[in-house]
């Protein structure tokens, strides 16, 4: 194929990985489990153009700033290392949920990438080397390739092969859904590569977080196999608070939420104390994400949407792995 077409879908952890084991294959220091989400992706279209001297990126109907070309087209050369082809390309990337938003896409978009540019490329990797392909270009992208609940293995191997995502249960199994809050649409400041390496660096506490990792994946992977609301929603928001309290006692501290935030933090646990189950997670940003059963989103929406601060609510269910939806030669 000489152009390809591929959509990935968002994630969101609900472990959270922070902290990397090598940073040239961006091999991460802890696993993390994750819903893939079915409300907001990412469509990307790579095409070979073999008259093209420099390779060309339109993100979301723009030209790609300088970072964004540089990040990308070297993520394209590894592509170009494994299929033998020095062509260059044109790649073409929307996502359906608002730019602005506050919202990383790097999950959606380096999956949806990964897929289409190795199509193009005339390469057919099985999953689990797509996911590995997705890590090198983001973290969290390697758990966009699959659908449902995906847990990110840390692997052992010093070359990354085993470091690759792998499906736990199928969106069936559960479906929950999760409410996006968003409180902020500025750009962060300090995106996640620096962030973990500051982190990593500085904080006193970063050992500790890597080793009571584990037990929050064991418990994790047994809340979602028994479908246990509670004990899912509790270790979402520890490891949540503990990635972020972790953030937090780097030097200088990261601290990446608002003021509204922290309202939202409260507001759902005042929830809970009026007995509708709802907990949260927050990324490397200010949104809080609200994870939720489908008969109390519609109580939880109308009384969250009221709070001061709140931009925007977008709202999905659990989504399907990466995938192909054109091809031409
Ligand atoms: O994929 P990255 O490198 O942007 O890292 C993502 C980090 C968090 O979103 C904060 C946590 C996670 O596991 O997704």
């Amino acid at each position: 194929m000489s152009k390809s077409t591929a959509i990935a879908h968002a994630n969101i952890a609900l472990v959270k990985y922070w902290g990397k084991r090598d940073h040239n294959l961006n091999l991460p220091a802890v696993g993390s489990i994750s819903v893939t989400l079915d409300g907001l992706h990412s469509k990307t279209t790579v095409e070979l153009a073999p008259e093209a001297s420099a390779d060309q990126f339109i993100l979301n109907g723009r030209e790609a700033n300088e970072k964004q070309a540089a990040r990308t087209s070297a993520f394209i050369d590894k592509i170009r290392r494994m299929s033998g082809s020095d062509k260059r390309v044109r790649v073409i990337s929307d996502n359906n949920f608002p730019t602005g938003a506050g919202l990383a896409s790097s999950a959606s978009g380096f999956a949806a990438l990964t897929l289409a540019a190795t199509r193009a490329f005339n390469l057919r990797l099985a999953a689990d080397l797509l996911s590995g392909l997705a890590r090198e270009g983001s973290g969290s992208a390697a758990r966009s390739i699959f659908g449902g609940y995906v847990e990110m293995e840390i692997g052992t191997e010093s070359d990354g092969r085993d470091a690759v995502a792998k499906p736990l249960f199928p969106s069936e199994h559960w479906p929950l859904r999760l409410l996006i809050l968003i409180t902020s649409e500025a750009e962060k400041k300090i995106g996640s590569t620096e962030g973990m390496n500051l982190t990593a660096r500085t904080s006193p506490y970063y050992d500790t977080w890597i080793h009571s990792s584990l037990e929050d994946l064991q418990n994790m992977r047994d809340a979602i196999a028994a479908r246990d609301f509670q004990q899912m929603g509790e270790i979402a928001e520890f490891s949540c608070l503990k990635m972020h309290g972790l953030a937090m006692s780097a030097n200088p501290g990261l601290i990446y939420w608002n003021e509204v935030t922290i309202e939202l933090i409260h507001a759902v646990r005042n929830l809970r104390s009026q007995g509708i189950p709802a907990y949260f997670t927050i990324d490397a940003g200010p949104q809080v994400k609200v994870i939720c059963q489908p008969e109390d989103v519609a109580v939880i929406r109308e009384k969250l949407s009221q709070m001061d601060g709140v931009i925007n609510i977008l709202e999905s269910g659990l989504g399907p792995k990466a995938y192909i939806i054109g091809e031409n030669d």
